[in-house]
């Protein structure tokens, strides 16, 4: 059935698990990410971002995610809209039948400005008003991600904040969460911590801690009631990786956030954990090797279920990881 990201994450909340929210763009995404909750018993959160509904059209985009709900009537369902750049944006996801919204004030509308605390306060305020009329519910964000090693954002063609961030911007202020909180009632709050969008967020393999787990904590015990969302939670596999350039593509070397950290962060507070990069390069890898070593093939169906198949094996691993198996 369709709920609420609220029903979903109180439930987190109260049995102190955290859920993975994948993005999705297109029927294989929502097979892999639907099999893998299935084969898990765990609850699902779909989101797609304002460039998911460009890719795949409204219509198809919002059908997708009913099949889903449809054809897994036993799994709860998120229909939860990633970044929304303006109210304008959140307001025709509604509209659409999404479950919840992102309004991400923490930008101007054109997905790279930092925008002023003032500005991001009240278009997510006014989200939320209609929103909740609706029963739907609301995420924000407060901070700019980026990464603490290199201070950038980390995505060149995505949303992101532009030049290098700096340290203060980069970690969400415990007092400006509360107020931010109780002057927009949002449900879920974005923050920043140390991860960063995209593949490229640390260029050294991580050692000791890369995410600032004390900040996190410290956030969770000012707003215990709203969920903290972590953004930029891809683990860059390196298996993939090597797969991806040994088949003839070309990714630079390196990581992401390793997994037990995430793992970490649910212990002290973060219920909700965005993954989309991880599933664009399980796809790639198995969609380049499949290639590469059936070249004989031009079934599309041969190498997309080597794809659906290699993200439903990441879902299914973070969806244990992070303790959802058995709660949905
Ligand atoms: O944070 C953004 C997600 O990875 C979605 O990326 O805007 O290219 O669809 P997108
Ligand atoms: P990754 O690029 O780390 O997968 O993050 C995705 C994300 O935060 C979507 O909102
Ligand atoms: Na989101
Ligand atoms: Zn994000």
């Amino acid at each position: 059935a369709l709920v609420s990201l609220r029903q979903l994450l109180d439930h987190a909340a109260e049995q102190g698990y955290g859920l993975p929210a994948f993005n999705v763009n297109n029927m294989e995404q929502v097979h892999a990410i639907m099999q893998a909750a299935d084969a898990t018993n765990s609850p699902v959160i779909l989101q797609g971002s304002a460039g998911a509904r460009s890719y795949a059209g409204e219509v198809f985009l919002r059908k997708l995610i009913e099949a889903a709900v449809e054809t897994y009537p036993h799994l709860p369902v998120c229909m939860h809209q990633d970044h929304g750049a303006s109210p304008a944006v959140c307001f025709r996801s509604i509209q659409s039948g999404f479950s919840s919204v992102m309004m991400d004030g923490s930008l101007l509308e054109d997905g790279k400005t930092p925008s002023s605390y003032d500005y991001n306060m009240k278009v997510t305020r006014q989200v939320v008003e209609l929103a909740h009329a609706c029963g739907v519910s609301v995420e924000g964000e407060l901070g700019c991600l980026g990464s603490l090693e290199t201070g950038e954002a980390g995505e060149e063609d995505g949303h992101g904040a532009v030049g290098t961030l700096s340290q203060d911007q980069l970690l969400t202020d415990p007092d400006e969460a509360a107020d931010f909180v109780a002057k927009t009632g949002v449900d879920a709050l974005a923050i920043a911590i140390g991860t960063s969008h995209g593949a490229y967020k640390f260029t050294q393999q991580p050692t000791g801690n890369v995410l600032r787990i004390d900040r996190i904590a410290e956030i969770h015990q000012r707003i215990p009631n709203v969920h903290l969302v972590m953004h930029g939670s891809s683990s860059v596999p390196q298996e993939w990786l090597a797969i991806i350039n040994q088949h003839g593509g070309d990714m630079g070397q390196t990581y992401g956030v390793p997994v037990e950290e995430i793992v970490q962060g649910i212990k002290h507070g973060v219920r909700k954990v965005n993954i989309d990069t991880d599933l664009r390069m399980a796809s790639t890898g198995a969609i380049r090797r499949f290639l590469s070593e059936e070249r004989q093939n031009f079934d599309p169906r041969k190498f997309l279920k080597q794809a659906t198949q290699a993200m439903s094996d990441i879902c299914m691993a973070r969806y244990q990881a992070f303790g959802c198996e058995g709660m949905a």
